[in-house]
């Protein structure tokens, strides 16, 4: 693989152990794909989620002098001093790790957004730039929607393309290769970001791999969140970092410019019933709900007012517990526009800087029965040992109010 003098020199150390050690990771990343060379990224957002091995991964290129070359983000771990504000105690050997890791990212300058959707409001790429973004959810979006260019980097790789700047050129980064490759005929009915998610789950379980084209949605104008629930699932039940919707996405105004000129190598069609079979297949039984969480993605501005519309002079029943995970900045608004009062009034939190994925969750609920829109959800139940029925967001708050559905 093609270095510059100076990539030559960040590998030999000449800018600390740590950028040397990150340098390796990207040069045998290079080579495993064949990448001719690297090239500089602009931005970047690493996904570590307070792990011991995301803390000594963080630490080994930290506390060798590694900094971040390029504005990088980071996703969320979990609010302790809002859990612990409500009465939810939380032990010091689960604080540690936040601590820790709040520490390491001071260290290596990331800037603490700690939010899984950073493209929306904190990190968002223009049209043609190259990054190095981690996430699932981030890396369609950045691609697809943005029109940017990243490969699916792993948390690790992320922050070694933030600490060298640069990252080798192969996959997603070249033109070639983001054309797409399965057209996706869509006759389902998409309502709103719930069906998005369907969606997303039943072509990314059915495809696995490759870019797949969607056709059939181009009067539909997807919202943001529409798309961040597409992207969320394409790249958790499979492993796509990119796709096209003709007419809507920028790299695919009609369908010639999304193939590429080539005839796709798979169709499909998604109607309504594979959405159905999809919300059948990760969902348990209705029935008593203990809790009710949402924002897996973290939800957006326009999520949490749907969310207090639904709560507005409404009381969630005593024993179930309501919890919107969103960013900061995007729950100080709520508290500006008055939806964080309609929703702690009827008895819910908005939780900023928290994951779904994280012990704090365990602690409270294993064992017991949650109510969610994201399927990623799933993720949680062996995992954590929650039990979740998916519904939409309005049957969620349904549940809410009555303690069951
Ligand atoms: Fe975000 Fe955590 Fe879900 S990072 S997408 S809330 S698993």
């Amino acid at each position: 693989m093609y270095l510059t003098d100076y990539e030559q020199g960040l590998l030999a150390g000449k800018e600390g152990k740590g950028v040397a050690e990150a340098m390796r990771i990207q040069v045998a990343v290079g080579e495993a794909y064949d990448a001719e060379r690297m090239v500089e990224i602009s931005r970047a957002h690493e996904a570590f989620g307070g792990y011991d091995s995301c803390r000594w991964f963080m630490g080994m290129l930290a506390n060798r002098g590694a900094h971040c070359q390029v504005p990088t983000t980071c996703n969320p771990i979990y609010d302790v001093e809002y859990l612990e504000s409500v009465g939810i105690p939380v032990p010091e050997e689960d604080k540690i790790p936040v601590r820790e890791t709040i520490e390491l990212r001071k260290k290596l300058g990331i800037i603490q957004t700690d939010n899984c959707t950073p493209y929306l409001q904190d990190n968002i790429p223009r049209y043609g730039e190259v990054v190095g973004f981690a996430e699932s959810s981030a890396t369609p979006y950045v691609n697809s929607v943005c029109g940017a260019r990243s490969n699916r980097e792993a948390t690790e790789s992320a922050l070694a393309a933030s600490v060298t700047g640069r990252v080798p050129l192969y996959g997603l980064l070249l033109d070639e290769n983001r054309k797409g490759d399965i057209l996706v005929k869509v006759e389902a009915t998409l309502k709103d970001d719930f069906d998005y998610h369907l969606l997303g789950y039943a072509v990314g379980k059915e495809v696995g791999t490759g870019i797949p084209v969607f056709v059939g949605m181009s009067s539909l104008r997807p919202s943001p969140a529409e798309l961040t629930s597409l992207g969320a699932q394409l790249a958790t039940s499979g492993a796509v970092g990119m796709y096209h919707i003709v007419g809507i996405t920028p790299e695919a105004h009609d369908l010639e410019a999304a193939f590429g000129g080539k005839s796709p190598k798979r169709k499909i069609t998604i109607t309504n019933v594979d959405l159905r079979k999809t919300q059948e297949l990760l969902s348990g039984q209705g029935g008593k709900v203990d809790f009710v969480m949402f924002g897996c993605p973290h939800y957006n501005m326009t999520q949490v007012q749907d969310v207090a519309r639904l709560l507005e002079r409404k009381t969630i029943k005593k024993g179930v517990e309501l919890w919107v995970l969103t960013s900061f900045s995007t729950k100080e608004l709520a508290r500006r526009m008055g939806f964080l009062d309609i929703i702690n009034k009827a008895g819910g939190h908005i939780i900023a800087n928290t994951c779904f994925d994280m012990m704090c969750w365990e602690r409270l609920y294993k064992g017991k029965v949650g109510i969610t829109d994201s399927p990623k959800a799933y993720y949680c139940d062996p995992h954590r040992g929650l039990n979740f029925i998916l519904r939409r967001r309005s049957e969620c708050i349904e549940a809410a109010l009555k303690g069951g559905c």
